[in-house]
């Protein structure tokens, strides 16, 4: 965190959370409140049935709202679908895109994320891209390669500063515990930065790149220590509001 750039500690809840869940948002509302100010901008994306329930519990609170997906069209017969102005109609500011879990899953590829990226910023939404490489891919040497090609196609071109963020997760340290080592990260985040700025000029250096896999309240501190690394997307430990909340202390 070396760039001057505030950082974001975002919690991907993914698909987990009914009702009863909303009571982690108001036991992190409590542990805000408690605390006064923190050095992070906070996120939490819960599944879309909660957003708009989220968004008025926390009104009063600097905690911010995202989905985890949607359409690259604002309407139209997508049965099953969210489009992003549906997303920010409900109070969210931030959507996830192009997660692994989305471009293995449902086999979506960089080109139909720059779309839903574009969709996004065209309903006021800032874009969280997801980008990283299998384990397959690391260990025959083309991870950066294989990231860099993801960033240069799924970003939009007048994207930049504080109307984008790229998240940086390991597709093999998502969910298993299994972090990667600073050094790796510092090694990516690095190259991330060079291409952002190679595309985006200035506004490339304004970015925030965070880093998601298994970030957990152990290993926060030495992450979120880490250069260009500009906070945090959490999964399982986002569900939890006092781990989220040591999290957000880290920075
Ligand atoms: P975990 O923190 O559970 O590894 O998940 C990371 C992730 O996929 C966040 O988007």
């Amino acid at each position: 965190m070396d760039n001057g750039v505030r950082p974001l500690i975002a919690g991907n809840w993914k698909m987990n959370g009914t009702s009863v869940s909303l009571q982690q948002i108001g036991r992190l509302q409590m542990l805000l409140g408690e605390a006064g100010e923190v050095r992070a901008d906070i996120l939490v994306c819960p599944p879309a049935t909660l957003i708009e329930r989220a968004v008025r519990m926390a009104e009063a609170t600097p905690v911010r709202f995202g989905g985890q997906d949607c359409h690259a069209e604002a309407s139209g017969a997508y049965t099953g679908d969210t489009s992003a102005t549906m997303l920010a109609d409900a109070g969210a500011s931030f959507v996830i895109l192009g997660h692994s879990e989305r471009r293995a899953g449902h086999g979506e590829e960089s080109a139909l994320v720059k779309a839903k990226a574009e969709a996004a910023m065209a309903a006021g939404l800032v874009p969280i891209v997801c980008v990283g490489e299998t384990e397959a891919q690391r260990d025959q040497g083309i991870a950066p390669d294989v990231v860099e090609r993801q960033v240069r196609e799924s970003i939009p071109g007048e994207a930049g500063g504080q109307s984008l963020v790229i998240a940086y997760e390991p597709v093999w340290a998502i969910g298993t515990g299994k972090s990667a080592r600073t050094e790796d990260i510092a090694e990516m985040h690095a190259h991330i930065r060079r291409v952002l700025e190679d595309m985006l000029g200035e506004s490339g250096a304004g970015v925030r790149i965070l880093y998601g896999g298994s970030v957990k309240p152990d290993n926060a501190g030495e992450v979120l220590r880490t250069p260009n690394v500009n906070g945090a997307l959490v999964g399982g430990a986002s569900l939890h509001a006092d781990d989220f909340f040591s999290i957000i202390l880290a920075c």
